[in-house]
């Protein structure tokens, strides 16, 4: 007959088919560690509260780190016909220590037991990808510290609008990542606040449990306060996909500028020859692939959160296997998200810059013609005029096929009589990015000041 746990109310043995649909392990299989140390967690305490005998206790807990230790030598294989990770631990675990190994179930279910060990597997994901999010925060404060003077065109629109430096243009980015990093960093806080072991399957135990006991040796910081709850939400997942959703479109939204710096209609970077790839009938091709399979990839993690979504929304309380659908949404979500930082930041450290082609692309486009209105605002004039006057250069300009810089003053001055030979010396870019010197504007000594910031935070980070 069958070798179910269940089998005694049962007088079939399940279809094969539904016994491959139910199974979990192929994927679940990831969080054997943490289903491990929930179990030691669990059997300790047990014999701590006398619901079982200390000798039994004991035997569970050596025998589960016998097993931790086999699984680390490679010396036991998880077996992929168990059901799902839960299981095959306990069934190693009695069929490695007999008797005692059957009482490791008391006064806990799978329902409470895959809710902590979940929390558990994605608290250590989320430290590994703060690392890679800190390398890549890092590399942007490298690179951007040798540009703080290089000029490129900033754009909106895509149309060049006002000067900038490529060191600006990359803090950005490393803004963005120093936001996601704290978003990641609260929703694991959140995650791990709140420990779901001792729910039981929905409605607690009938044991003198310590859930404190529990919640603290697995390093959250009190037992959640209703079972239904532990064993049935799933909105720390759906978190932590938002927070890696958000890493991914910032990336996504770096890839797509690289894509484009890297065209001969930009040119303002190179890509090493170890991070593009050529074509197979172009011979003078050197695609940005990584760049554009992150882009790419993206649209991975947003369908991930998406699925965590929709499976929940519908769901009664508590327990649903409907849940079970959780794990490969946010596993995918998370080697996606890990697997673009690491080469992202790779392609990034190894790139190179042309500042010269930048330089080009600013000298073109009439973005200081802001600053040619704020001279005019400087000499006294009030902003709408000064703008409908520089409108008036620039249309001039545009008509004799110049720039601002080479337009003749008695052209400036048939526009205005505020107008004099200082004019050309405020349009010079380099002077156009210094006087942008507002808290966070464009001049070197803002972005030096906001890599400094930055780095500072790095710091603080490795101190937590
Ligand atoms: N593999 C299951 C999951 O991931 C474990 C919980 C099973 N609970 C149950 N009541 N069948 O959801």
């Amino acid at each position: 007959m069958s070798d179910k746990l269940w089998a005694g109310r049962f007088s079939k043995e399940t279809d094969k088919e539904v016994d491959a649909f139910n199974s979990s392990i192929s994927f679940d299989k990831k969080m054997v560690y943490e289903d491990i140390a929930g179990s030691i967690a669990h059997a300790r305490m047990l014999g701590k509260q006398s619901i079982i005998s200390e000798t039994d206790s004991k035997e569970i807990i050596d025998g589960l780190e016998i097993i931790w230790q086999a699984l680390k030598n490679k010396e036991l294989k998880i077996d992929d016909e168990a059901e799902d990770i839960h299981m095959f631990i306990e069934a190693e675990l009695t069929r490695r220590i007999g008797d005692a190994g059957k009482k490791l179930h008391t006064a806990r279910s799978r329902n409470d037991q895959v809710a902590t060990d979940l929390r558990l597997h994605l608290n250590s994901c989320c430290l590994f990808i703060n690392l890679l999010l800190s390398e890549l925060i890092k590399a942007l404060c490298d690179i951007s510290e040798n540009h703080t003077e290089t000029i490129m065109p900033g754009y909106t629109h895509l149309q060049r609008a006002q000067p900038i430096t490529f060191a600006h243009h990359l803090m950005a980015y490393a803004q963005m990542f120093v936001r996601d990093k704290e978003r990641l960093g609260d929703a694991v806080k959140r995650m791990m606040s709140e420990c779901p072991l001792g729910s039981g399957a929905l409605a607690g135990t009938t044991f003198p449990i310590d859930r404190e006991a529990t919640a603290k040796e697995l390093g959250f910081l009190k037992p959640c306060a209703n079972s239904l709850d532990g064993v049935s939400d799933r909105d720390f997942c759906v978190e932590i996909a938002g927070a890696l959703s958000l890493i991914m479109v910032h990336l996504s939204r770096f890839s797509e500028e690289i894509i484009l710096w890297c065209s001969w209609e930009f040119k303002f970077i190179e890509l090493d020859d170890a991070y593009a790839t050529g074509s197979s009938i172009m011979p003078q091709k050197k695609n940005p692939d990584v760049a554009e399979l992150v882009r790419g990839k993206s649209a991975r993690v947003f369908g991930d959160l998406q699925t965590l979504l929709t499976v929940m929304k519908g769901l009664p309380l508590a327990y649903n296997k409907d849940m079970q659908e959780d794990k490969e949404a946010i596993f995918d979500a998370v080697d996606t998200v890990c697997l673009c930082l690491r080469t992202f930041t790779l392609m990034l450290k190894t790139m190179t810059v042309n500042k010269e082609n930048m330089r080009v692309a600013a000298a073109k486009g009439f973005i200081n013609a802001t600053d040619c209105a704020d001279y005019l605002v400087g000499k006294g004039m009030a902003f709408r005029d000064a703008y409908k006057i520089t409108g008036e250069l620039v249309a001039r300009c545009v008509k004799y096929n110049t720039d601002l810089e080479n337009l003749p003053i008695e052209k400036y001055k048939q526009e205005s009589e505020l107008f004099g030979g200082d004019i050309y010396e405020a349009l010079n870019l380099e002077t156009c990015v210094a006087k942008r010197s507002s808290y966070g504007g464009s001049a070197p000594e803002q972005v030096r000041k906001q890599t400094e910031m930055v780095r500072e935070r790095l710091e603080q980070w490795k101190k937590q």
